[in-house]
């Protein structure tokens, strides 16, 4: 790898949904003041870069995913004076900060949208995709139909996600300038990298019948991302690849992304979003196996997470998170973030926060919930599957402590429904248990900060059978190995020997012999 790309390696990113993050102002809303206030906090867990959803101006019909104006702030949020504090504070301590880059499409209310709907020929009509008829069968990602009527001109616009989120015509040169406008305006107030939303829906394949992965997605990419003035930047997209494709988006001599969020392990015991299906862990495990080779062999960084704020909780979906939920948090930890690649947590993980539960739909906000709950009201589980799959399970306030509004606001009441388990799982409650998630997150950050091998030694799997993972990442001068057990107790042997480092039950004198469920131990073994 490049040296200027290793060094990616060396990331720790978390994840913050600012509008449940932390409320500065006391109106019930995370904001920038918010965040400000918790970087010592985040320097304390011991990350070294945040990826900031989106913090620009917006209707909120998607929490900020529909972007009204991309080079100033949600009212809501702050300022961009608020900005330029949290961005200095930051960087005063070393975290770089990552924003969120909406590409496909903006909100409605942005002034192209408002401008290009009014007549064919306003000029800025050329920025969005409309057709005189309803051309295909097209569903938006958020259900119902992806075309919407427009009265004025008679068209149809095409929206992949919600109608209030146009897409914008990227065929159009202009749009791209205007693109590439809103990346340098953003370096220049000293971003440092930017996550891609659904960056792969720029281009599309309408031979194919596709709203995404179309022919020209790479000469858009790198069209952008290819520039003298941004090539060093950090970028990951959010579009995943098969084998064939990862090279292509991320090989060093493509000048298109640093790296992806490759979901297959994330999709597990999923059918659709709102359903259950059978599960083994060991499927995740393969999957990360699979991936681990693959990326190592290419010599590309590979992104690591169980939780964003689009699924819910992994310990959750697929663990425990009753009797079992410090184990499962924990081992969880071990099993992702030692390994190769860029670790990425997202808000509440690193206290163990599970999902919460809910019996009214009047408890939820999310546009994506509010349109599967209509087109399914009269499944007599739709409560469940709300559950079980909105993606408000990890967008409630953060819970900071016990108290009011659990630490997060001073407000009389937080923008949404506060988390059901807030009273139980807390970081205060967390930090101050033995079992502390937040302790343990810690232990794990700070061995991958210390050791040249967890960054960028080489990945071996050592697992021999299912129900456990075993891998060891090594350089010239040491081994780490970690060990995983899943749901059931199991004894575990033909592992190599080392010195104990951390788990997550009593202190084990040998890497071999028999391991709890979620059961956890992390070794040193010296050359
Ligand atoms: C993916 C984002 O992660 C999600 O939250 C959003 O709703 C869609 N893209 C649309 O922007």
């Amino acid at each position: 790898m490049k040296e200027e790309n290793e060094k990616f390696l060396d990331w720790i990113v978390y994840q913050i949904y600012p509008r449940s993050f932390m409320d500065g102002n006391g109106d019930g809303i995370g904001d920038l003041k918010g965040i400000t206030g918790k970087l010592d906090y985040l320097k304390e867990l011991g990350v070294n870069a945040v990826w900031l959803s989106p913090c620009y101006k917006s209707p909120n019909c998607d929490n900020g995913y529909d972007i009204s104006d991309y080079r100033d702030i949600m009212d809501e949020f702050g300022t961009l004076d608020d900005w330029k504090e949290m961005t200095a504070g930051m960087h005063e301590r070393g975290i770089k900060l990552i924003m969120d880059f909406v590409a496909n499409h903006t909100s409605d209310r942005h002034y192209w949208f408002k401008e290009a709907r009014k007549s064919k020929d306003n000029p800025y009509h050329g920025y969005y995709i409309w057709r005189d008829e309803i051309p295909n069968g097209w569903q938006s990602v958020f259900g119902g139909p992806a075309w919407e009527y427009n009265g004025a001109t008679g068209e149809y616009y095409l929206h992949s996600f919600a109608v209030g989120q146009p897409d914008l015509n990227w065929e159009n040169p202009k749009v791209r300038k205007e693109m590439a406008d809103v990346i340098d305006y953003w370096v220049d107030m000293g971003a440092d990298g930017f996550r891609c939303d659904v960056l792969n829906f720029i281009s599309k394949d309408f031979k194919k019948g596709k709203m995404f992965d179309g022919p020209k997605f790479h000469e858009y990419v790198k069209e952008l991302f290819g520039r003298e003035k941004v090539r060093g930047i950090f970028t990951v997209g959010e579009c995943s690849f098969g084998k064939e494709g990862i090279p292509q988006i991320c090989g060093e001599d493509r000048d298109e992304l640093k790296c992806i969020f490759q979901f297959e392990h994330f999709y597990i015991g999923q059918e659709g979003k709102f359903c259950r299906r059978p599960y083994k862990i060991d499927e995740a495990r393969d999957i990360l196996v699979k991936w681990q080779n693959f990326y190592q062999d290419e010599d590309l960084p590979y992104t690591l997470f169980t939780d964003n704020h689009d699924n819910a909780h992994y310990i959750s979906r697929l663990g425990n998170d009753g009797k079992y939920r410090y184990e499962c948090a924990t081992m969880y930890a071990v099993m992702f973030y030692l390994l190769r690649g860029i670790p990425f947590i997202y808000q509440g993980q690193e206290y163990g926060s599970p999902d919460p539960r809910y019996s009214d739909i009047k408890d939820f906000d999310d546009v994506e919930t509010f349109n599967y709950f209509e087109a399914n009201k009269n499944l007599p589980d739709v409560m469940d599957r709300i559950n079980y799959g909105s993606r408000d399970n990890v967008r409630r306030p953060v819970c900071w402590n016990g108290g009011k509004n659990y630490g997060f606001s001073s407000a009389d009441k937080a923008w949404i429904t506060l988390h059901s388990r807030g009273e139980e799982v807390n970081l205060e409650r967390d930090v101050n248990s033995e079992k502390s998630v937040f302790a343990f997150y810690k232990k794990v950050l700070a061995l991958r900060k210390e050791s040249g091998a967890v960054r960028h030694g080489r990945f071996t799997d050592l697992t021999a059978g299912e129900g456990y993972f075993a891998y060891e990442r090594s350089d010239a001068n040491e081994s780490i190995l970690a060990v995983c057990n899943f749901e059931n107790p199991k004894s575990i042997e033909g592992l190599p020997c080392g010195e104990y480092l951390f788990g997550n039950g009593a202190k084990r004198r040998d890497s071999n012999g028999s391991y709890a469920p979620y059961e956890t131990a992390v070794f040193r073994i010296k050359r």
